[in-house]
């Protein structure tokens, strides 16, 4: 399932062999940039009152998350989509799931990242003819990984549903495509 999803995703979006080879060579640039978009990207939720509750809920927390996020960034750009990408971008949407979050604020802050990443990636490349072409890549590469929290997000919380109705899920899904 895990490579059957990954593969009908990046062929509807067109993130293809060459882009996976652009990312791949993408780490140094993104070590050099990780810190400065790291830092940004929390200062940022932090203007928000609902994750600046959830990010200040336990100490420690957001300077466990810019760890988090760094390693999040150098896997964006490695290119290499296995099983194992699958279950980490699988268990960020559980996670945020059990922490209360709710998807708006991941997807809200993906398109920020995107636009920050993309904003200070750019200048690493001010002189690659393929500039346009690494940025579209990681653009991909982003929605690649929001699509897997999402979809984890949706069966997390079916999972809760179930769990408190008592629900079979044969019956959930029949209901679902109204077939009663
Ligand atoms: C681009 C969007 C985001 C990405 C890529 C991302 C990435 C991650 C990653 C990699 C983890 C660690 C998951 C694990 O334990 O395996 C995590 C956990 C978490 N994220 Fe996010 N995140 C995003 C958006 C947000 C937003 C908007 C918030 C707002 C408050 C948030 C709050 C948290 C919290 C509270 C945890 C749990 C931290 C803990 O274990 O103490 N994340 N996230």
């Amino acid at each position: 399932m895990n490579a059957k999803f990954i593969d009908e995703v990046r062929k509807l979006g067109g993130l293809s062999d060459e882009d996976q080879k652009l990312l791949a060579d993408m780490r140094p640039a993104m070590e050099r940039q990780a810190p400065a978009i790291v830092a940004a990207f929390y200062d940022n939720l932090q203007q928000n009152e609902r994750a600046y509750e959830i990010l200040n809920a336990e100490p420690g927390r957001v300077d466990r998350l810019k760890g988090h996020l760094t390693h999040w960034l150098y896997s964006l750009v490695e290119g290499n989509y296995g099983d194992d990408y699958f279950d980490k971008r699988y268990r960020i949407g559980h996670r945020h799931v059990e922490v209360g979050l709710e998807p708006r604020y991941v997807i809200a802050a993906m398109m920020w990242c995107r636009i920050k990443a993309s904003e200070l990636m750019s200048a690493e490349y001010a002189d690659d003819p393929d500039a346009a072409h690494r940025m579209a890549a990681l653009s991909k590469a982003m929605d690649l990984d929001l699509n897997i929290m999402l979809q984890s997000y949706d069966d997390k919380r079916v999972e809760q549903f179930l769990e408190v109705t008592g629900f079979s899920k044969v019956l959930f899904e029949n209901m679902l495509s109204g077939g009663g």
